[in-house]
């Protein structure tokens, strides 16, 4: 280690979500979580859910929706009271976006991002003049539209034609159709290899890569095959006045420690510090934490 490495954190620290206005997590418990979306409440499976619910049966069965993982095969995976809407809107802070029942278990957006959007929406504001920033495996964006509204000049990039189309709706609902947004439906990887080549730099880049996916012409994503290339490029888009650079992931086998040991290689002679730990979703009252993801990030 030479003295301008960056300094990693001997200790991981948990990035607590507590609900909001559209958002809480009500209970958890028998390997499943009761949350409330807005209007909606739902429950879905989190093995790691291991202790007892705390509230009684009757408001676990009152929920609006129930993911069914023994229905994995069915397209109708959720169970459900009455007629649901297809999209319904939420926001966090000044930025709106649709939620949705989508057949991977999820309500079109991660509602435990909501502390890295916090520490985004800080990040950017203190990085001076429209920082440039990648948002790379970016979704349905509520992280590029929480940057766009701190000032930031971001490109999002997704492999998913859908993913982005639903971004950009967001966009729309949040009042942010005409910041500087980039929409990008590309290989995250071919993107940033491409702009390394050409020399191009970023104020702070965001990535949380998931554990397998594919670019839109077939490119194969495998979280530990590919995320030290990948993690190495965005090393070396980083501009000499870079403010951040956030890598999240979800992967079951991941540790936060072993994305500061990936960032703490990639960003040898970089100086600044580097912080990791988990993302959690904090249960109304506070008593209880869910862990959901893991993160690294580098600040100078
Ligand atoms: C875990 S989600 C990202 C969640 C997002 N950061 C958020 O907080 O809402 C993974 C995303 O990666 C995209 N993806 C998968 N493989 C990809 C690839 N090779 N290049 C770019 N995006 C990819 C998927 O389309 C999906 O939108």
């Amino acid at each position: 280690m030479s003295g301008n490495d960056p300094k990693v954190a001997e200790l991981p620290s948990v990035m607590r979500t507590t609900g909001w206005d559209d958002y809480a997590l009500v209970d958890s418990g028998g390997g499943r979580k009761l949350e409330r979306y807005g209007r909606l409440t739902v429950v879905r499976p989190e093995p790691q859910c291991l202790w007892s619910p705390a509230l009684p049966a009757s408001a676990w069965h009152a929920a609006d929706a129930v993911f069914d993982p023994s229905d994995e095969e069915d397209a109708g995976r959720w169970k459900l009271k009455g007629k649901p809407p297809e999209a319904w809107p939420l926001g966090w802070g000044d930025v709106r976006f649709q939620g949705r029942l989508t057949n991977f278990r999820h309500l079109a957006f991660f509602p435990e991002q909501a502390a890295n959007w916090a520490w985004l929406d800080a990040a950017v504001r203190s990085a001076g003049a429209q920082p440039k920033v990648p948002n790379l495996f970016g979704y349905t964006g509520v992280a590029s539209l929480v940057m766009a509204a701190a000032g930031a000049a971001v490109t999002h990039v997704d492999a998913s034609k859908r993913a982005v189309a639903w971004a950009r709706e967001n966009a729309e609902l949040s009042g942010l159709s005409n910041r500087p947004i980039r929409w990008i439906i590309e290989d995250a990887k071919k993107y940033v290899a491409r702009e390394a080549r050409r020399g191009s730099t970023y104020e702070g880049i965001i990535l949380d890569p998931p554990k397998y996916g594919r670019g839109p012409d077939g490119e194969v994503w495998r979280l530990f095959e590919n995320l030290p290339e990948l993690a190495g490029l965005c090393a070396e888009l980083l501009s000499e006045n870079a403010a951040f650079l956030v890598l999240n992931a979800y992967a079951e086998r991941i540790s936060g420690a072993a994305l500061s040991g990936l960032l703490a290689e990639k960003l040898k002679g970089r100086g600044g510090h580097i912080e990791w730990g988990e993302l959690a979703l904090v249960q109304e009252g506070g008593a209880r934490q869910v862990g959901m993801s893991f993160y690294a990030r580098w600040a100078p």
